[in-house]
């Protein structure tokens, strides 16, 4: 399979490094030599890093031999499966479907790997509604087993089929939901996070006491604050935007502190700093 990937972030650099493990030919593309440059260096170190630890069936130099690096979107015209994954707004990834309907083959398959925004309205962008789904990875992509599968309005039975198969070849675990906004995940996880933001805003304690009283309490693998920073906290505030829109509620209102943050330039981990320093 020919395997596109739009964006070479945590999230697309981890679909890419994934694709090519499980033997795909996978191109990679981004806005800037520099975004690429990044994209591979973490595709090389959590390579090495499962290669010592005997997870790999073929060597990092193989895996990563099978992915191209790319400045044009020209370049997907082939696939059989774009994935795109670039930043959470939807009218720059309706562009970008815009211009990839009209580049990819016309069998094609046009998936997003967004967060929470309507699958449908992407698919309507992209001329190829019922050859467009929602493929959803979790971050670390390469150590996390789901893959949230979400059909749009006019998603083919085959466009899901192809998708599903190939979410298990590349040994994750898929599970389907319907188009609502945030999906099951961030549905549940996010208003999670964004209620941590507002105990810190409200001063009900340290972000060190909110994350270990969650990690320790709860048995979560990262405390919602620290997750949070993984995640990126413009990424957290966009989907939480899409949700409160969407869904109506104040409940899904988003913390006026990570607002504030995200106008700061508090990112997480991508800046640098988040709720913690990095
Ligand atoms: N590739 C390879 N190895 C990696 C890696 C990667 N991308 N990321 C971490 N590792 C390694 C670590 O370096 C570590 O290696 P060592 O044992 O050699 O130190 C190993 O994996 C295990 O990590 P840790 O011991 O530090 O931590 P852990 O056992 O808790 O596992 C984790 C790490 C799987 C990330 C775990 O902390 C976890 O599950 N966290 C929650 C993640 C989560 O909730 N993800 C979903 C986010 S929401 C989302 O994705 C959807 C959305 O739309 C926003
Ligand atoms: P990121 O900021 O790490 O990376 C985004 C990348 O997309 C950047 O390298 C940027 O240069 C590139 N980009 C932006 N506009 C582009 C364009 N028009 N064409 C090509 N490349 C472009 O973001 P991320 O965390 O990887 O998130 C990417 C997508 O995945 C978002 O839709 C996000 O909601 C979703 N997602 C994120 C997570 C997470 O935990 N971070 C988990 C699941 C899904």
């Amino acid at each position: 399979m020919n395997f596109g990937v739009v964006g070479a972030g945590q999230m697309g650099a981890g679909i890419a490094q994934v694709a090519a493990q499980s033997g795909f030919d996978v191109i990679v593309q981004d806005v800037q030599q520099a975004f690429l440059d990044r994209g591979k260096a973490t595709i090389e170190k959590s390579l090495a890093k499962l290669h010592d630890k005997g997870k790999l069936t073929d060597t990092p130099d193989a895996i990563l031999g099978r992915i191209r690096f790319t400045a044009e979107l020209q370049d997907f015209a082939d696939c059989d499966l774009v994935v795109e994954a670039i930043v959470e707004n939807e009218a720059v990834k309706a562009e970008l479907f815009r211009t990839l309907g009209a580049i990819v083959k016309t069998d094609g398959i046009l998936a997003s790997n967004t967060s929470s925004i309507p699958i449908t309205a992407l698919a309507s962008a992209s001329g190829r509604p019922d050859r467009f789904i929602g493929m959803h990875f979790m971050n670390p992509v390469p150590l996390m087993a789901l893959v949230e599968v979400i059909r749009g309005y006019s998603t083919s039975d085959e466009t899901a089929r192809i998708v599903t198969e190939t979410a298990e070849r590349m040994g994750k675990t898929p599970l389907a939901c319907n188009d609502f906004p945030g999906f099951v995940s961030n549905r549940i996880l996010m208003p999670m996070l964004n209620e941590a933001i507002q105990c810190v805003m409200d001063g009900v304690a340290e972000p060190e006491a909110i994350d270990g009283i969650m990690k320790l309490g709860m048995n979560h693998p990262m405390g919602p604050l620290t997750l949070a920073d993984f995640i990126g906290l413009d990424t957290c505030l966009s989907i939480m935007e899409v949700l409160h829109r969407g869904l109506g509620d104040d409940k899904y209102r988003p913390s006026p502190l990570l607002r504030k943050m995200v106008q700061a330039g508090l990112l997480g981990r991508k800046s640098g700093r988040g709720f913690y320093t990095y």
